[in-house]
């Protein structure tokens, strides 16, 4: 039900309703705004670029875009700033800030005057804070997202951030590729504005936000430079003010249903691990019974049809030529559950109604008889290495290596492993298992660190894949037989903590095992030895995140219900 009112929504407390509101008036019209003319929606625009988030780097023209829409369609669009989170340029990583930006976002959106909010974001965290935020508010909301960069071209071959870039590294690292050759390839990495390039967390949460009801219909894949970018910012805009007016909330839209059909898309699209941790989170604030469970049972049941990287062999502008999402969804829209509503009131069922299904070419998506994989597996795993679960993409993973017993060697903290990782006396071979400790969210901030490099004296012998496991994340553009988000992390007191060199360790991804073959009591007295590890900053959001950081299994989300009140 529509609750328009406007800018006089939420006065400011001065203990006089009416001088509030004159003073309002009095400093709307400094934006040239008159009480009479506010009588439509105001429509609030987060914007998270920054010059540090080289991938927003066209939300400027993008804004532009959805403010046109507001304003067409009869809204007061009024832009805020929220925080930028660059992935490449923040330490120790964007992770680390992601539950800030979801309070900060719910805050801006609470406390100021809006009756429904445009999302700007795009790199990997802001999308899954925005949409954290979005349900907390529970005010109409629509995800706009920055889109993909274009790919470059090197030697002749089409190259994008990132997966690109890890191949690059790998070859450099195994001798294949001089210093000089990786310079000259990192001028077309990145080439344009826009997130990266392949299906990794940014594209990842673009479709998820799609299908969860956010985004309107085919607003995912677009690139960023591109005119269709600018149009979907248009048609957000619109959407946003039919959204203020209908008062259509997340908490009308969000069910257990949505859910699945986003894990279901997470498993066709062959998406990153970190939307994982991004939609339990974003799911238990909705208050949707979810687990991960559902996930590895929704991944498992359904191919990959998106033909990009990492999974596949090209990029995300080839999946948008392809018709992006919505042909996607035609293609397994017998595993979804199209009565499930979006912000804009529509089901799934009727937005696909307005896209018919058209033929593709196989370069951006495929049809299901000639899948890109098999299924779209992400794996839970369980056992008494992580009892409250560990989570592994079988599609990034080596086949032969997916059922693997070998000996840890084990690296105790980040700064361990890059210290020793390289070390000609390290005692490793390729039936090693790489066991990287405290690199959790209490520990570390949950970095992108669980890929963990191959030691260069194995890599030059050939070897590029081996079992790794940590409380770590993945890159969603990275691969590899990696064993992530292991539950509890090791720095509180997870049985992680308690690996030595040389314990024997089991993988078995199909029955969804991680053992450590140690017996219970040894087990129990080497915890007991444990001390509590973190090397995360100092300052104040530091010991907020330390305190009250869940852990991976529950999203990694604050936990306010553990913070004490007054006494009074
Ligand atoms: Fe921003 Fe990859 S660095 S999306």
């Amino acid at each position: 039900m529509s609750d328009i009112q406007g800018f006089f929504r939420g006065l400011t407390q001065y203990g006089d309703p009416g001088f509030s509101k004159f003073l309002r008036s009095v400093f709307l019209s400094t934006m040239g705004v008159s009480p009479k003319d506010s009588s439509g929606p105001v429509v609030g625009i987060a914007n998270t670029s920054s010059d540090y988030v080289t991938c927003h780097r066209e939300m400027p023209a993008l804004i532009e875009a959805i403010s046109r829409g507001v304003a067409k369609a009869g809204g007061q669009p009024v832009i805020f700033p929220t925080l930028s989170l660059p992935e490449i340029m923040t330490n120790p990583t964007s992770m680390y800030l992601r539950n800030l930006l979801a309070m900060e976002t719910e805050e801006a959106i609470t406390t100021q005057p809006m009756d429904a909010v445009v999302l700007v974001g795009g790199c990997d965290k802001t999308v899954p804070a925005q949409l954290m935020a979005a349900v907390s508010a529970n005010v109409p909301a629509i995800q706009v997202v920055a889109g993909p960069m274009i790919p470059g071209l090197w030697r002749g071959q089409r190259v994008g951030a990132c997966t690109d870039c890890r191949m690059i590294w790998r070859e450099h690292r195994a001798g294949a590729l001089t210093a000089e050759e990786v310079d000259d390839a990192s001028k077309q990495l990145a080439p344009t504005g826009g997130t990266c390039g392949v299906m990794g967390t940014a594209s990842t949460m673009a479709c998820l936000a799609e299908v969860l009801g956010f985004g309107i219909t085919g607003s995912a894949t677009a690139s960023a430079v591109s005119g269709r970018r600018r149009e979907i910012g248009e048609l957000s805009g619109l959407a946003a003010v039919k959204a203020a007016q209908d008062g259509i909330r997340p908490s009308d839209y969000l069910t257990r249903e949505s859910f699945l059909n986003a894990a279901t898309v997470l498993g066709a699209i062959g998406g990153s691990t970190n939307a994982v941790v991004h939609l339990m989170a974003i799911a238990r604030r909705a208050g949707v019974a979810f687990s991960l469970e559902d996930i590895d049972q929704r991944t498992s049941d359904v191919p990959v049809l998106v033909n990009t990287k990492p999974a596949g062999g090209n990029y995300m502008t080839d999946f948008d030529a392809d018709g992006g999402l919505p042909q996607l969804l035609h293609r397994i829209e017998r595993k979804l559950d199209l009565t499930q509503r979006s912000s804009t009131g529509e089901t799934l069922g009727e937005r696909l109604e307005n896209i018919p299904k058209k033929p593709v070419t196989g370069v951006g998506l495929v049809e299901p008889e000639t899948p890109v994989n098999a299924s779209g597996a992400i794996r839970v795993l369980r056992g008494n290495l992580a009892p409250q679960g560990a989570v592994i993409k079988t599609p990034a993973a080596t086949a032969s290596l997916l059922k693997h017993t070998g000996p840890a060697v084990v690296f105790h903290s980040l700064d361990d492993l890059n210290q020793r990782i390289d070390d000609e006396d390290l005692e490793v071979s390729a039936d090693s298992v790489l066991v990287l400790q405290n690199a959790g969210p209490v520990a570390a901030g949950m970095p992108e660190a669980g890929a963990l490099p191959i030691p260069k004296k194995l890599s030059r012998q050939g070897v590029s894949d081996m079992v790794r496991l940590s409380d770590a994340r993945m890159s969603g553009t990275a691969f590899g037989t990696v064993v992530l988000h292991i539950a509890p992390e090791a720095a509180i007191g997870g049985p992680l903590a308690a690996v030595r060199d040389g314990d024997l360790i089991t993988l078995d991804a199909e029955a969804g095992l991680l053992e450590l073959h140690v017996d219970d009591a040894t087990l129990a007295q080497r915890l007991s030895e444990h001390e509590t590890y973190s090397e995360l900053p100092e300052t104040r959001w530091s010991k907020i995140q330390r305190a009250l950081v869940g852990q991976a299994d529950t999203g990694c989300d604050i936990d306010a219900n553990r913070i004490g009140g007054h006494d009074g």
